[in-house]
């Protein structure tokens, strides 16, 4: 079968890794795409938010199955687009995919559903964030609705720091464009995970769990990024959290979407807090995590394509999805000042040739004039797994060892909390 992948992150390389394990795949095609996807898929230069081009692509091309890897293609609809046109696809229709594209969405329908999250208010006005904010503590958060790429969320110590990032919000000045509505929402404290489930509309089935590291600095400090590093072993939870997860989470959100008209098929991600009160939700994303899915697809044993077909199918109930025991880590290799501004189109070298346990996934690479050059902030995927968490590292930071570009950053710290425990 011909796969047609949508996107061209280090996530995307992930997905066509594996996809490309499978007996039953023939051809990745990728849409963009990049240079480290473009040695095992055929890259075709088309954007993401380009529907017309993909439903040409689709069109001329005939794959078998659609997997959609970015939120911003979901949230623009072109699941549903592909979806009327009889194409087979793995990804939420648009308005399954507000779980993640509203924040105010999400809040509301935990709420009507019961799904532990922190307390919140949504809000349209500063004059209603400064009503609502007599309910809640000085530490609060504030998020913007709408798809922000990681820009739109503030940490606020007081109330006055929130009226002002509330104001900024509804001005445009934080996420670049004026919002209609946001969220405050109660600051929780605790370990974070990411959860990952498996759903057809009407089950939700665990993939896996893993930990990310948001911040660009080590010891977690300093701004947020898209991801520098995630990592996931056996024991990051107990087999027990991860089926309380699945059935009062994910499961909630499946059972709640389907009667509300919404199915939900894809990929649910459970962004968890675990507080001293029990796991709440922090956030949902409708799509695989970047880079968590780089590590959880080294560990996967279970056919990719199979998975995603019996999502499609209805029946992801009766697919056991199987990890490798041990563990897996994936670090960050990102370009000078990111997540501030940056240089793209340096050489980069020395890196090694994949093998089952050690791959190079590449997150933002091009090739000009026939070398390899960075091309985005975050750069390559650097992803390992062995039978415990130190080899896992150890092989990791070794490949990384031998990488070379002008201004290459790297956290020296993924999975701190683990050793750490
Ligand atoms: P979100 O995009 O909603 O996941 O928020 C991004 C990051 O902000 C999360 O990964 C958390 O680290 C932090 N965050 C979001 N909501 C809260 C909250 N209610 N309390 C504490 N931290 C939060
Ligand atoms: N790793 C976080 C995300 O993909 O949004």
């Amino acid at each position: 079968m011909k796969v047609l992948v949508i996107g061209g992150g280090g996530r995307e390389h992930a997905l066509a890794w594996a996809l490309k394990k499978s007996a039953r795949v023939s051809e990745v095609v990728c849409m963009p795409g990049n240079a480290g996807i473009a040695e095992l898929a055929r890259c075709v230069p088309v954007a993401v938010t380009d529907l017309e081009g993909t439903l040409a692509l689709v069109e001329r091309e005939q794959p078998g199955l659609v997997v959609i890897g970015p939120e911003v293609p979901l949230a623009l609809g072109v699941v549903d687009l592909l979806e009327k046109r009889g194409v087979r696809v793995f990804g939420p229709t648009a308005d399954a995919a507000q779980l993640e594209s509203s924040k105010a969405f999400a809040k509301e329908f935990m709420r009507r559903f019961d799904i532990p999250t922190a307390a919140y208010a949504v809000c349209r006005s500063v004059a209603d964030v400064e009503h609502e904010l007599k309910d809640f503590a000085s530490q609060v958060v504030v998020k913007a609705d709408g798809l922000a790429a990681g820009k739109g969320v503030v940490m606020c110590e007081s109330h006055r720091e929130t009226l002002e990032a509330a104001g900024q919000m509804f001005d445009g000045v934080v996420t670049g464009e004026p919002i209609g509505q946001l969220v405050i929402e109660e600051t929780l404290v605790g370990p974070e995970i990411s959860f990952f489930a498996v759903c057809d509309g009407t089950h939700a089935a665990t993939l896996g769990v893993a930990q990310d590291h948001k911040r660009v600095g080590e010891g977690d400090t300093g701004p947020n990024t898209g991801g520098m590093g995630a990592y996931s072993t056996d024991s990051l939870v107990t087999p027990d959290m991860i089926e309380w997860l699945r059935v009062n989470v994910a499961q909630k959100v499946v059972d709640g979407m389907r009667s509300e008209g919404m199915p939900f098929v894809g990929v649910l991600f459970c962004g968890m807090m675990l507080t001293p009160d029990g796991p709440k939700v922090l956030e949902f994303n409708t799509r695989f995590g970047d880079p968590e899915t780089q590590a959880l697809m080294l560990r996967l044993e279970t056919d990719l394509l199979t998975v995603f077909e019996a999502a499609i199918d209805g029946r992801i109930d009766s697919l056991p999805i199987r990890m490798k025991r041990g563990a897996s880590v994936c670090v960050i290799a990102a370009s000078g000042g990111y997540p501030g501004s940056y240089t793209s189109g340096k050489a980069i070298t020395g890196v090694p040739v994949p093998s089952s346990d050690e791959v190079v996934f590449h997150s933002g690479t091009a090739i000009k004039d026939g070398q390899l050059v960075t091309a985005g902030g975050r750069v390559l995927a650097v992803t390992a797994a062995a039978a415990t968490l130190e080899d896992a590292l150890h092989k990791a930071y070794g490949a990384l060892a031998g990488i070379r570009f002008e201004g290459m950053q790297y956290r020296r710290d993924i999975a701190w909390r683990a050793l750490k425990n």
